[in-house]
């Protein structure tokens, strides 16, 4: 399975940082942000990595990551003329997917879990899509799921009154036919081809799965939530360096140890 980043967007809401700079780019602690969504990927064993973005900003990841190499992976760049949206950005990388699955990620995306599972029971899976949800206080923003018993009924895009607390976050597994799904999408009230449509298309189809996770998730695409994420990975990353020892004193409430190859990776 081949991985897609997309990075395009206009990040309006971390102006004026995001002037000059892809939001993709900003950095969080020690890292660019981009670099999670890729550890994210490369974690699950895909290593086939197209970078999406818009025209304005594409020669900042060229720059930056090059062929790839450095972080054990191939990249791939292409470009999305205008940000209509998240499956219109995905629409781009038909040719790169070869008739294959595709595993999305957004750029603006750090997920704590290691989503390993849901890739390899994706690859069981007959056909279909897979989205990963998380339990969220205050889930409309992003796209709810409305549940009955342990079953998606309807997804809903920034709701007004969320049918739950459980938001779909920025990972998503799509079979070879997803191109043509998106084909059948029209724009949204808000002018956008949305993700939550076209996954709507599968759950009408009955082929949508799901996986749950309770790690931390940031979609790091505001002020707060971009400090949130800078804190969160300072607090992972030192305490994946500093001894046993040092944690009990420095971190005493965060006993559990992370995934050290992840936080210390690069
Ligand atoms: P958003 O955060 O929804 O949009 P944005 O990045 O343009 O930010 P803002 O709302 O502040 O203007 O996008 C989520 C991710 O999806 C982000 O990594 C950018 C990416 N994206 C695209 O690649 N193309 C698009 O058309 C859109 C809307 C988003």
């Amino acid at each position: 399975m081949k991985g897609v980043i997309l990075a395009g967007g206009l990040g309006t809401r971390l102006r004026p940082l995001t002037k000059v700079i892809n939001k993709s780019i900003l950095p969080v602690y020690n890292k660019p942000l981009i670099y999670y969504p890729i550890l994210t990927l490369r974690e699950t064993g895909i290593k086939d990595i197209l970078i999406i973005s818009g025209p304005e900003h594409a020669g900042q990841f060229l720059d930056l990551l090059a062929s790839g190499k450095e972080l054990g992976v191939n990249l791939s760049y292409d470009i999305q003329e205008e940000p209509k949206g998240i499956a219109h950005g995905l629409a781009v990388a038909e040719d790169f997917a070869d008739n294959g699955r595709v595993a999305l990620i957004l750029g603006d995306n750090i997920f704590e879990d290691s989503l390993v599972k849901a890739v390899q029971d994706f690859e069981k899976q007959e056909k279909g899509a897979k989205i990963i949800i998380k339990q969220m206080p205050n889930p409309e923003r992003f796209g709810v799921v409305k549940l009955r018993g342990n079953k998606i009924v309807d997804i809903i895009e920034k709701p007004k009154r969320p049918p739950s607390n459980w938001m779909v976050t920025g990972f998503y597994l799509y079979d070879s036919r997803v191109f043509d799904m998106i084909r059948k999408l029209k724009p949204s009230g808000r002018g956008e081809y949305e993700i939550t449509d076209l996954n709507n298309l599968y759950l009408k189809e009955g082929t949508l799965t799901y996986q749950k996770i309770k790690g931390r998730w940031i979609d790091a695409g505001t002020f707060d939530s971009l400090l949130e994420a800078n804190n969160f990975v300072a607090k992972k990353f030192n305490h994946e360096i500093f001894s046993k020892n040092q944690r009990k004193k420095y971190f005493p409430k965060n006993k559990k140890r992370g995934r050290k190859s992840f936080y210390l990776a690069l």
